[in-house]
């Protein structure tokens, strides 16, 4: 089998996007993959957390993969903080990566672009890709699904794997990005041209998962739609129930022609009404899984185990390393 790998922030309360674009794929591949997946908690220090709200974000995180089918008897769940190999192999890729190659990485750029001159962006935020390449090569996986924006952070993991293996010998093996087909983008429901965002201040265009059902629903209702009437899938001309197919297609199961052939002749108002009942049932299935786990010992439980299966794999790939490089000096 397979081995994959991907790493998730908990920043921000998870939305239906995350829901749709990450948590359902990786429920899906672990049927096909041996998977590894972890709380990206150390990244997401690159940018101040109130440190309640940071606790709070990361047990939901997890709470809702358990909720939307993630087996955590297949699934090795943990995270990054109770591996402490992540931090310190990060530390020897740092210093094989250069300042240059660092300084190319687009989200790196982005921000420093949008910095204010004296308000400075943590090192934290250049450095990162480092810690990133040590996540993903300490378990030698196939694959590292993930977003666009993170492509080129696996691709610096491939070049730095490939430079360590060159200078002692084959340690590492080359991951490859992963990147979801195109579609698998939600669009915010008020301004159905931008992606549906847990940084955004307005949230009647951002669904969350733990939004009261009801709201949830009233979002779907109150999204914008297109001039017309009629129900089909165009987002060039109309973006905005274009979304809303795409959304009713993942969340029913059923192909966009077929919801185009269902709302033939129908108004918006029946479409967007059932809808939020087929995303208000979803919601609430889940919410319902999540409100036990959060009840219990479960997850603390899981994460305890996660992390011992983890730190296994780690510790020995840290020790073959530290072994190479000459840091390891006991026979
Ligand atoms: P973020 O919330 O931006 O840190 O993203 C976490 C994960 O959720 C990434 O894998 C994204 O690709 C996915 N994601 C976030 N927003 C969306 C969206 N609007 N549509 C699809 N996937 C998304
Ligand atoms: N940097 C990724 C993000 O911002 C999260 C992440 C951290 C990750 N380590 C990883 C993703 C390793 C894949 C593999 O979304």
């Amino acid at each position: 089998m397979k081995r994959m790998l991907s790493g998730i922030k908990p920043t921000g309360r998870v939305t239906l996007g995350n829901y749709i674009g990450a948590i359902k794929p990786f429920v899906s591949f672990q049927d096909d993959y041996e998977m590894i997946i972890f709380i990206a908690n150390l990244h997401s220090m690159t940018i101040y957390q109130e440190p309640k709200v940071l606790r709070q974000n990361t047990k939901d995180l997890i709470a809702l993969y358990l909720a939307a089918g993630l087996d955590p008897e297949r699934v090795t769940l943990f995270l990054q903080s109770d591996v402490m190999e992540h931090a310190q192999l990060g530390w020897y890729l740092g210093c094989m990566v250069t300042m240059g190659e660092l300084s190319r990485m687009t989200q790196y750029k982005d921000k420093a672009a949008k910095s204010k001159k004296n308000e400075g962006i943590g090192a934290g935020i250049f450095n990162y890709p480092s810690l990133m390449n040590a996540d993903i090569l300490l378990y030698d996986p196939d694959y590292v699904p993930v977003g666009e924006d993170q492509k080129q952070h696996v691709e610096l993991a491939r070049d730095i794997a490939d430079r360590f293996n060159k200078r002692y010998s084959d340690t590492f093996k080359l991951p490859e990005p992963l990147i979801p087909r195109v579609g698998g983008r939600v669009m915010d429901l008020q301004d159905p041209t931008r992606k549906m965002s847990k940084s955004d201040d307005t949230s009647k265009g951002c669904i969350y998962i733990l939004d009261p059902i009801n709201v949830s629903k009233k979002k779907i209702m109150s999204a914008k739609t297109d001039s017309g009437s009629e129900i089909y899938f165009d987002p060039e001309n109309k973006p905005g129930i274009s979304n809303l197919l795409e959304i009713y297609s993942i969340l029913s199961g059923k192909t966009i022609k077929e919801l185009e052939e269902q709302y033939k002749g129908m108004g918006y108002g029946a479409f967007k009404k059932d809808l939020a009942e087929v995303l208000g049932a979803e919601l609430q299935k889940i919410q319902d899984r999540y409100n036990e786990l959060m009840s219990g010992h479960v997850i603390d439980d899981i994460l305890n185990e996660g992390a011992q299966k983890a730190q296994r794999m780690a510790r020995k790939k840290l020790a073959k390393v530290e072994r190479k490089i000459g840091i390891t000096i006991k026979k």
